[in-house]
C-alpha cells in the first residue's frame, strides 16, 4: 500500500501554531502523495514534502529555521533510499534554499556527507537554488533568539521529515533542521547523522525530531526501522524512544514498514504530522 507521513517536529506550540502546523504538513503530505500517486518513487515523494516543509516558515527547517547563538543560519538535511541503502546528508550549509534536495542529490554519487561552504558550492554547481543566508531568517526567529537569550529558555520543535512507501514496496525516509535555537555555531545535532533521525532499508522507514545528542547516542532511527523485524511501526517507534529517554532525550519518530503500515510515537506534548494514502488522510498531534 502507498503512504507517505511527514511530522513538523516535536514539542509544543499554541492551538492556533497548531493549526498552521496541521495545515502546514497536510499540504506537504499531499504533495508527496501527489508524486507516489503518479507512480513516483518513495525518494521523490519524500524530497518533494520535506522541500515543501523548508518552505513554509512555521517549521524549524529551511526557510524559518532557528538561529546559532551568534545570529546565523546552519541548516541539516538527510535523505535515505531503503531499497539499496543509499544515503546522502549535509551538514552546516546556509545558502541552499532546500538542503534536502543537497542531500538527495548525493543519493547518487560516491560521497554520504558533505559539510560547510563547499556543500553550499555543490548546489550552486548543480543548479540548486542559492540565497543570501538572511534571505531565510524569519522576524519570529530572531524574537524567539532574543528570548532564548535573555532567559536561557530553550524551546523546542520543528524540526521535519517524511517517510514514503511507494507502488513497488520501495521506502525511503527524508528529514531537514536548522538544529536547536541558540545552539554554539558549528554544533550539529541528529539530523544528518544516519541511523540516528533519518535511516531506510528493505523493511521500513524512519525520520525523527528531538534532543539531537540523545538521538544519535540511542541510533535512534535505525533502531526503529530494526524493530520492524518482530513488531509492528508503532510499537518500533514508541522502542527507539524508550532508548532515546534511556540516554535523557526526547522527541518523536515517523516510521514506515515494507507492507505502507505505519507508526507515529512521542514523548513530547505534540508531534504535529500529518499522513496520505489512497481514499484516506489525516492529521494528528
Ligand atoms: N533534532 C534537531 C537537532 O537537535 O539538531
Amino acid at each position: 500500500m502507498r503512504v507517505i507521513v511527514v511530522h513538523g517536529g516535536a514539542g509544543a506550540a499554541d492551538a492556533e501554531r497548531e493549526a498552521r502546523r496541521r495545515a502546514g504538513c497536510l499540504e506537504a503530505a499531499r504533495r508527496g502523495w501527489a508524486i507516489l500517486r503518479q507512480g513516483g518513487d518513495a525518494v521523490e515523494a519524500v524530497v518533494e514534502a520535506v522541500t515543501a516543509l523548508e518552505d513554509d516558515p512555521e517549521f524549524n527547517a529551511g526557510l524559518g529555521a532557528v538561529l546559532t547563538r551568534d545570529g546565523q543560519i546552519q541548516l541539516d538535511a538527510a535523505v535515505m533510499r531503503g531499497w539499496d541503502r543509499a544515503a546522502g546528508a549535509v551538514a552546516w550549509v546556509a545558502r541552499t534554499r532546500n538542503p534536502v534536495r543537497l542531500a538527495r542529490l548525493l543519493l547518487d554519487r560516491e560521497t554520504v556527507l558533505m559539510v560547510g561552504p563547499p556543500a553550499d558550492a555543490l548546489a550552486a554547481e548543480a543548479g540548486l537554488p542559492q540565497v543570501d543566508p538572511t534571505a531565510l531568517i524569519t522576524p519570529r526567529q530572531r524574537e524567539r533568539l532574543a528570548t532564548f537569550l535573555a532567559s536561557r529558555r530553550v524551546e523546542e520543535g520543528g524540526t521535519v521529515g517524511a517517510v514514503a512507501r511507494d507502488g513497488s514496496g520501495g521506502v525511503a525516509a527524508a528529514t531537514s533542521t536548522g538544529g536547536r535555537l541558540g545552539q554554539r555555531y558549528g554544533r550539529v545535532g541528529d539530523t544528518p547523522v544516519i541511523g540516528a533521525s533519518t535511516y531506510a532499508d528493505q523493511r521500513g522507514a524512519a525520520s525523527a525530531t528531538g534532543t539531537g545528542e540523545a538521538f544519535i547516542r540511542a541510533v535512534a532511527a535505525f533502531r526503529a526501522v530494526s524493530a520492524l523485524d518482530h513488531t509492528s511501526p508503532d510499537d518500533a517507534a514508541t522502542a527507539a524512544l524508550a532508548a532515546v529517554t534511556e540516554v535523557g532525550g526526547r522527541g518523536g519518530l515517523i516510521v514506515v514498514n515494507a507492507r505502507g503500515e505505519f507508526g507515529v510515537a512521542f514523548t513530547t506534548g505534540q508531534m504535529v504530522h500529518a499522513w496520505v494514502r489512497e481514499g484516506e488522510e489525516g492529521t494528528g498531534a
